[in-house]
């Protein structure tokens, strides 16, 4: 075996925060279906295939007290995000350089053990090495998460590569190869005169790889292995391990009644859960599993305490608008006719980032709905059910820890120029490290454009706002790289373009959470 990837080394996969690899998401998922997870925040945290640790180093930094490690082929990957840990100061988190196939059955157990976008990627005995060291070092109630690429949905995707494949098939340089794979997806968007079935998928397929990242199309489409697996398949090849099923991280696909009626009746003749999930599949032509498994001893119910669950602290950042439709930061909207339960949201949305109990919250917003007279006991009863049915559709999140409590920011951002603005720390050295997804407290991966990036590596605490945006327009003047992002203005104009950004900048920062109190 190689002492690093050569394809990963040139063009690094753009790792950040996938947030349903946290171990606070799975440790809720855990508790769920009835297993004594570990405490997420002080727990141990293995990830496999972790590139520069985009998704393990804000772990580690929003929950000083884990140990994290992080295995990582790629010498390029690994020693960029040893040098990111390093520059973060954080003393809780190494990445090493190591195959996965190095890496012992013995040793102390790990709580939570992450392999996101690795088991479908790498050949059938890494994929064997990787269920050992979860049977071998998960510890008793630890959770493992790994996804995969599924048959059948899958098939389609490996179709597509198949045309990929072949029309790069002359390259051996990695960048050459992806010029390739870019020139085919203009060849197979020509239009053609009537389509022919299937080409709805193909044509939503080409539009989403135009907008892909060159990291996500080389190596989910132009790497030696990509091979979809079964549902089913892998929970057998999990339990030559000593692991057993858990949930899947998208919860509404564990209920098949978000199937429709029809399909809740058709799936009911399966006693077995791995059974039932794997026809599920089938009817909806699944492409992707991100698996939750556990050690075959430990006990597990599939009878839900709604009860248990809901007296867990909450948080949403979804907002209702005035047509009873709720939007999330990322896009996603979801409906919310109830006037409690949008209370409810209302109340919580004040509070994100932080958690709330809904004991606590639910009076002031009773209150709101009924006036002083209304009464909590009276209303809760369907409120329970739907924000059951929001969590189970990733609208809103219970949590057993308080990531990076300490420095929660309540203070609205001034809008006085004199204040010095400080972006948590994380934020800001990752900024200035080029990175432009900056994860949340929460877990989420912020998009920020390029100037944006700029700015909120200046947020240090000791310039005023007046100084940030002077800053950027003396930078402004020496890369007319940044100077074309502002759009080539005349001084004032640009000035303003700046503080409008900055404006803009410190209200997302404000509402994840990722300003310093002072
Ligand atoms: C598709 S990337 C996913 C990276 C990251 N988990 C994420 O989702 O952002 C797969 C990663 O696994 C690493 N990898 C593949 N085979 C490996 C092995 N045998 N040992 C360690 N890392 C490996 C690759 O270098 C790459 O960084």
């Amino acid at each position: 075996m190689s002492d690093t990837l050569p394809g990963y080394d040139e063009i690094p996969y753009e790792s950040f925060p996938i947030t349903e690899t946290h171990p606070d998401r799975l440790a809720v998922i855990g508790r769920l279906f009835g297993l004594s997870c570990p405490d997420p925040a002080r727990a141990r945290v293995l990830e496999l295939g972790c590139a520069a640790g985009g998704n393990l180093l804000p772990i580690a930094g929003y929950l000083p007290e884990t140990h994290c490690v992080g295995l990582e082929l790629s010498r390029t990957q690994a020693l960029r995000g040893a040098a990111l840990a390093d520059a973060l100061e954080l003393r809780n988190i190494e990445i090493r350089h190591q195959d996965i196939m190095d890496f012992a059955s013995e040793g102390e157990p790990f709580d939570y053990i992450i392999a996101h976008g690795l088991f479908s990627w790498v050949p059938p005995a890494v994929q064997e090495h990787v269920l050992h060291v979860c049977g071998s070092r998960l510890a008793p109630g630890g959770v493992a998460y790994i996804s995969y690429n599924t048959l059948p949905g899958g098939r389609q995707r490996s179709m597509l590569r198949d045309m990929l494949l072949h029309h790069a098939r002359s390259h051996t340089r990695p960048r050459h190869r992806l010029a390739a794979a870019r020139e085919m997806i203009e060849f197979l968007a020509t239009p053609l005169e009537s389509e022919p079935p299937g080409h709805d998928w193909l044509r939503g397929e080409l539009h989403r790889l135009r907008g892909a990242r060159d990291s996500y199309l080389y190596h989910e489409y132009l790497e030696e292995t990509n091979d979809p697996l079964l549902f089913s398949d892998f929970v057998a090849r999990a339990s030559d391990h000593g692991l057993q099923y858990l949930a899947d991280t998208q919860l509404h696909t564990l209920f098949p009644s978000t199937l429709g009626a029809a399909a809740e009746s058709s799936l009911e003749r399966f006693d077995e859960l791995v059974d039932e999930e794997q026809y599920a599949d089938f009817l909806r032509l699944r492409p992707f599993r991100q698996s939750l498994l556990c050690r075959a001893t430990d006990p597990l119910t599939r009878e839900i305490d709604l009860d248990g669950l809901l007296s867990l602290p909450l948080y949403t950042d979804l907002a209702p608008d005035a047509d009873g439709i709720l939007r999330s930061s990322a896009g996603q909207s979801f409906q919310a006719d109830s006037p409690l339960l949008r209370a409810v949201l209302d109340e919580l949305k004040k509070s994100f980032p932080r958690a709330r109990n809904l004991a606590d919250l639910l009076p002031a917003a009773v209150e709101r709905i009924a006036g002083k007279a209304g009464s909590p006991a009276a209303a809760t009863g369907p409120l329970m059910q739907e924000l059951f049915n929001l969590f189970i559709s990733g609208a809103l999140q219970f949590t057993l820890c308080e990531p990076g409590a300490r420095r929660v920011n309540d203070v609205q951002p001034s809008t006085k120029t004199t204040d010095r603005p400080q972006a948590l720390r994380i934020g800001r050295l990752l900024a200035e490290a080029g990175e432009n997804l900056i994860p949340t407290q929460r877990h989420q991966a912020l998009q920020l454009d390029p100037v944006s990036a700029r700015m909120l590596a200046l947020l240090d605490g000791r310039r005023d706002q007046v100084s940030v945006v002077e800053a950027m327009l003396t930078a402004a003047v020496r890369d007319p790289a940044l100077n074309r992002l502002l759009g080539n203005k005349k001084p004032e104009r640009m000035r303003a373009a700046i503080q409008a950004r900055l404006a803009q900048l410190l209200r997302l920062l404000q509402r994840h959470g990722l300003l310093e109190t002072g």
